[in-house]
């Protein structure tokens, strides 16, 4: 018998603000055209004063477990992929824990920034592979709104705020790819690209949060390859490849990359998930929020293979092959 981490429920939250493009122009140089055709956004949520990322990861929490039928009792564990924590510590998991009123089980973050989600399911399948949990919540959460530089046009018009949650369960498989459940996860990253996409303040040099800054078109040119790559070894790893898949949920950076990996795996637009346009990019938060939103409004169905690719801060990427 193989065991295999199996989705039971998908849920998200996004702050009720909207931000449009048309609002930067009134501050910055830049034009809904350019950010629409260079990026894809043509909107994103930004959080309210005091909204938090643990307050967002939580109520994604609840409509995940409302839509897998279960209690936060039935939980064993909570692990939150986020870079922008409501503090240095405690983890935003245990936040969330204690906001579920669980007093039972553990919670930790993973930080692999935009590839947060993808290490955090990673994480959470070979815990529950090797039966350290029987069933755990892994949250994507974000505030990136609090660590945009307002002033700088090639950043701060490309970033949301969000959560979206997966509640994985164990079940017997057969040890074949027709399995439900995580049948491939593939994870990398190479430091020698840290000023890349970075924050330029944290715990241990400035004392402060820090802003992003990113070299947008260098990182570009990385991306596409990259998460093709990565997505290809995921699914050699279990004799697929880029047809066999229904759904790709990838990482919500930027359109041109999203239409770039797809073609690079042979795969249709039609076959992708893509909310860039209302979400923008959410770093952690992403995949699992388009993943909710494709499971809610019934396109991806019980029994279709499912890949996630993201990439982010580190370098860090990577992907997950999943049959829904
Ligand atoms: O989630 C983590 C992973 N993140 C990513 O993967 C992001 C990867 N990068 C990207 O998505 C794209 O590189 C961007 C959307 C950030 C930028 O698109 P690009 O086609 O690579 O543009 P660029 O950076 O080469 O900039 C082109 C021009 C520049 O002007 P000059 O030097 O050609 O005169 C920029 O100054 O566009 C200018 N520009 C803007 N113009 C109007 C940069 N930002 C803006 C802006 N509005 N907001």
């Amino acid at each position: 018998m193989t065991r295999r981490a199996v989705p039971l429920g998908t849920g998200h939250y996004l702050p009720a603000r909207i931000v449009p493009n048309a609002e930067f122009e009134r501050s910055l140089d830049t034009s809904d055209e350019w950010i629409r055709t260079r990026s894809g956004i043509e909107r994103r949520r930004f959080a309210a004063e005091g909204e938090t990322t643990s307050h967002m990861a939580a109520q994604a929490a609840r409509a995940a477990l409302e839509h897998a039928g279960i209690g936060a009792d039935a939980i064993d564990g909570i692990i939150v992929a986020t870079s922008t924590p409501d503090l240095t510590f405690p983890s935003v998991a245990t936040m969330v824990q204690s906001d579920l009123g669980m007093t039972h089980g553990f919670g930790f973050d993973v930080q692999a920034v935009c590839a947060g989600f993808v290490y955090a399911l990673a994480t959470a399948n070979a815990m529950i592979v090797s039966g350290q949990a029987e069933r755990l919540l892994v949250i994507g959460a974000e505030t990136f709104s609090r660590i945009m530089d307002w002033s700088d046009r090639s950043t701060c018009v490309l970033f949301g705020d969000g959560a979206g949650a997966l509640v994985l369960g164990s079940e017997a498989g057969t040890g074949t790819n027709a399995d439900r459940g995580i049948l491939s996860v593939d994870l990398n990253s190479d430091g020698r690209y840290r000023d890349m996409l970075y924050v330029d303040g944290g715990v241990s040099t400035t004392g402060a949060a820090g802003k992003l800054r990113m070299q947008g078109n260098a990182l570009f040119r990385q991306a596409i390859e990259k998460l093709a790559a990565t997505a290809e070894t995921a699914l050699g790893k279990i004799g697929l490849s880029g047809p066999d898949v229904d759904w790709i949920v990838p990482h919500q950076a930027n359109i041109r990359i999203i239409q770039g990996t797809a073609r690079k795996l042979g795969l249709p637009m039609e076959r992708v998930v893509v909310t860039v346009q209302d979400h923008g990019n959410t770093s952690a938060a992403s995949i699992p929020l388009a993943l909710s939103v494709a499971v809610t409004d019934g396109r991806i169905k019980r029994g279709d293979l499912v890949l996630s690719e993201a990439i982010g801060g580190g370098l860090a990427w990577g992907a997950v092959v999943l049959r829904w």
